[in-house]
């Protein structure tokens, strides 16, 4: 069916754009500026202001109200009574111009009853999850919720079994494989006796690279979320002395999850892989050693041309 379906009861404006196979449900009311994609389910007591743009197989619940500067890609999801905002200090008769955009980038979800503060983007295949005041940009394939919102996790990062919590001291000395392309989690060796414990790896007999640098990231205010970027050319080394912290790895097809909580574990990540390290425990120590110095040209901070770089990379590799 590619034709538009509008309730007899919901209201369009004359000059609104509705494509094709989209339903328009009972009680909406969508004003003369907006624009809407195709094959969209516009649920009822839908409110659509001018300045809005919807993109294509958009699903908007019951209740929503999306107000002049929200823009939403395609396939994204908005649950029932969510809720977009538009001014961060609203006065009665006062009116900006131009408002704050906020936009929810394609294939991302908002649970019911969240709320999204005026500016913000959520990024591709976000999940905003239901009650949820979100305060701050949502990384692309971040799982936020609570009040404020703070991100529990990343779509489709599992955690590895035999690195959880549990398993590290049944972890014996050696080198592990995971489900990301060329990550490997290093179990290093352990000598305890009544003087403590320690731990030891030698370059390059039991560690893949010799390091030119080290940095150390500690005093991470709760939950905050470092790296969300890849490195061009750069191999690292990540060890946890302290505390404990977890790494998302991920390299465009398959995400880990990793905890880190023991200074005889290490996880190397070769270039182009994107990683994330969060969920910092406020005594947390996290030493990584790197192939080379600094260099803000071998960083990519955008996910989109991670993929990108990595499809021509891998068609260099197979012509
Ligand atoms: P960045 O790598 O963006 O941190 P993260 O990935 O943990 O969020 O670095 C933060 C800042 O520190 C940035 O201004 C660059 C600077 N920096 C250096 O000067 N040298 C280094 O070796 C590193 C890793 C960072």
């Amino acid at each position: 069916m590619t034709e538009t379906f509008i309730h007899p009861q919901a209201i369009v404006e004359k000059g609104a754009t509705i494509g094709p196979s989209t339903r328009v449900w009972a009680f909406a009311h969508i004003l003369a500026g907006a624009v809407i994609g195709r094959d969209c389910d516009i649920c009822d007591h839908v409110f659509i202001e001018n300045q809005v743009k919807v993109g294509d197989r958009v699903t908007i619940k019951c209740g929503v109200q999306l107000w002049d500067g929200v823009t939403l890609e395609d396939d994204v999801f908005v649950g029932p009574n969510a809720t977009f905002t538009n001014d961060r200090f609203p006065r009665s008769k006062h009116y900006l111009d131009p408002y704050p955009q906020t936009v929810v980038r394609q294939g991302a979800s908002i649970g019911a009853n969240a709320t999204i503060l005026p500016g913000l983007t959520i990024g591709r295949e976000a999940m905003v999850g239901a009650g949820a005041v979100v305060t701050r940009d949502v990384p692309d394939r971040a799982i936020v919720a609570g009040v404020p919102a703070r991100i529990v996790g990343y779509v489709g990062a599992h955690r590895r079994p035999q690195v959880s919590l549990a398993d590290y001291a049944a972890l014996g000395e050696g080198v592990y494989d995971t489900g990301v392309r060329g990550v490997k989690v290093y179990r290093q060796k352990e000598i305890r006796d009544l003087r403590g414990c320690l731990s030891v790896g030698e370059f390059a007999s039991s560690l893949p690279f010799l390091p030119r640098r080290y940095y150390v990231i500690y005093g991470v205010p709760s939950r905050e979320v470092r790296g969300e970027h890849a490195h061009k050319t750069l191999h690292q080394f990540l060890v946890c002395l302290a505390g404990q912290c977890a790494l998302v790895v991920d390299d465009g097809e398959r995400r880990e999850e990793i905890v880190l909580c023991s200074p005889t574990v290490g996880v190397y990540t070769p270039p182009m892989i994107w990683g994330v390290q969060y969920k910092f425990s406020p005594d947390a120590v996290l030493l990584v050693l790197a192939s080379d110095p600094y260099d803000a040209d071998d960083y990519i901070r955008e996910y989109d041309e991670f993929l990108v770089m990595l499809a021509t990379h891998r068609s260099a590799l197979t012509s």
